[in-house]
């Protein structure tokens, strides 16, 4: 019997690969002079095991820099059980940023998409998407809010550094990931620090544990302890909404989920409002607080570049001293100009996020490229910032290089661009400028060893540990 079993499973398993073959075989002929060339790898894995192994050592681009010595900027690929074509050239992935839902739909692995819920906007298409873009990112742009979050980030990083000593530790990823969670819960859905925002931080934390986990959902999984977790904040965020709905409209948004409930359309039902105020939780938590943190690493590496900042901020401290001002928020992103290129300079060496993935809806054909129907593109961001085309000894920390740099071009890419351009992008900027003026005009430091971890997101292995010492004012 045992024996039966086992030549009708060889049978099975050789079929199955004859006939992945003879796909693969189908495909490349339909499309054989258009096709980027590379391979994909092994049946059922693909190149996904190298891939993981260079996203885990401090050279992730390493996968791709041999494949673009080999086949080019543009490359086929089998990574996370899809057939991709990969980009690490500017123009392409610019082309894959602007196109609309008709060419290219977002496309996540699958734990992802269902944490994440269909409602997510970073998953949905077509006016839905542009709409609630366009409502968010508008807030984020208002005057009131930016004076708010302004107000709040100074507070918050106060109230965090006043606990500093100078004989013990201090790790900055986890300093400022309760700070930026703090300053952008309270964006959201007004939630001020307290008893419930260490609830949700804690639930948060179950929550994105899963984000990468196996797309398996039954009880004693990641994925499943996720779900739980997440469905804890939809109900606290809820009530939240439910009580807004019962009381007047405020017709001046003091957070987000006014200005989703603020809305005429009756598109945005309760489910979806929560949905997205916990998906915006994300940067919060993992982007801000990375940003921060590793500003903080190569400025630490990097003494010119520290000296420079330091002498900016304290310029600009000393100015408002004297006129008995608060700092306000065009005062950071306008008056702190090498502090600004410090943190655009972080971003595009520390690549917080290293690209965004697409399904095309139809063939494709850019530069010369197919991507046919239904296959994955991956535009890679990270090659595009580390590339020595575009950037002078692109390893190295160099902020002056963006003294006299245009921000906008298609080489620079790290809040993505086109329709999806991150709305959070200001409020990102302003929250890593604050933390910055106040850490730097109060603080000198000392830098323990640390490095940077890739994979699965950008962090630092030993949560950036540093000893501080107070300058006297
Ligand atoms: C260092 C910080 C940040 C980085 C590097 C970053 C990066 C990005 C990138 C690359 C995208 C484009 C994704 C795509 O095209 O599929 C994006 C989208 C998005 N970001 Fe950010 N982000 C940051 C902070 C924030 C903040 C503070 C918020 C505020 C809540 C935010 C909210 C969003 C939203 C809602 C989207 C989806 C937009 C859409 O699909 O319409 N991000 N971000």
């Amino acid at each position: 019997m045992d024996c039966i079993w086992i030549v009708f499973v060889t049978v099975f398993f050789l079929w199955f690969t004859v006939m992945l073959y003879h796909n693969r075989f189908k495909l490349r002929s339909k499309y054989r002079n258009q096709l980027p060339s590379g391979t994909l790898g092994l049946p059922f894995i693909g190149e996904t095991v190298e891939f993981v192994s260079c996203a885990y050592s401090d050279r992730p681009e390493s996968f791709m820099d041999k494949r673009r010595r080999m086949y080019g900027k543009v490359f086929k690929s089998h990574i996370f059980g899809s057939s991709m074509i990969v980009s690490t050239d500017a123009e392409v992935n610019k082309f894959i940023l602007q196109s609309d839902a008709k060419v290219f739909v977002p496309s996540y692995p699958k734990s992802l998409t269902l944490l994440m819920g269909e409602s997510s906007i970073l998953l949905i298409n077509g006016s839905l998407q542009r709409r609630i873009h366009g409502l968010i990112g508008a807030f984020f742009k208002s005057h009131q809010l930016k004076a708010q979050i302004t107000r709040d980030m100074q507070e918050y990083v106060q109230e965090s550094m006043a606990k500093w000593r100078e004989d013990s530790l201090v790790y900055i990823q986890d300093e400022t990931k309760n700070i930026a969670f703090q300053v952008l819960v309270k964006a959201l859905i007004s939630l001020d620090p307290g008893e419930e925002m260490q609830l949700l931080m804690k639930h948060f934390q179950e929550f994105i544990s899963g984000l990468m986990s196996l797309p398996i959902n039954l009880p004693g999984t990641k994925l499943h302890q996720s779900l739980q977790a997440k469905k804890k904040m939809v109900k606290l965020i809820q009530r939240i909404i439910r009580a807004r709905r019962k009381s007047e409209i405020c017709k001046v948004a003091k957070d987000v989920v006014d200005v989703l409930l603020n809305d005429a359309s009756e598109q945005l039902t309760d489910n979806l409002i929560a949905d997205n105020m916990i998906d915006m939780m994300i940067p919060g938590e993992d982007s801000v607080p990375v940003l921060m943190t590793l500003a903080v690493k190569y400025l630490s590496e990097c003494p010119p570049a520290l000296q420079h900042l330091t002498e900016e901020n304290m310029k600009l401290k000393k100015l408002k001293d004297l006129l008995g001002e608060p700092i306000a928020w065009n005062d950071y992103l306008s008056s702190l100009p090498f502090t600004q290129t410090v943190i655009t300079e972080t971003l595009r060496i520390g690549n917080i996020i290293i690209g965004v993935m697409r399904k095309a809806m139809k063939d494709v054909e850019i530069k010369g490229h197919l991507i046919p129907k239904g296959w994955c593109a991956f535009a890679y961001f990270r090659s595009v910032h580390l590339d020595d085309q575009n950037y002078d000894s692109p390893y190295q920390f160099n902020p002056w290089r963006w003294q006299d740099k245009d921000i906008s071009s298609c080489n620079f890419t790290a809040f993505g661009g086109g329709q999806r351009l991150c709305p959070g992008l200001d409020l990102a900027r302003l929250e890593a400028s604050i933390f910055l003026h106040q850490f730097v005009t109060q603080f000198r430091w000392f830098a323990e060893e640390d490095t940077i971890v890739n994979f699965p997101t950008v962090r630092m292995k030993r949560r950036m540990p540093i000893w501080v010492k107070r300058v006297e004012s």
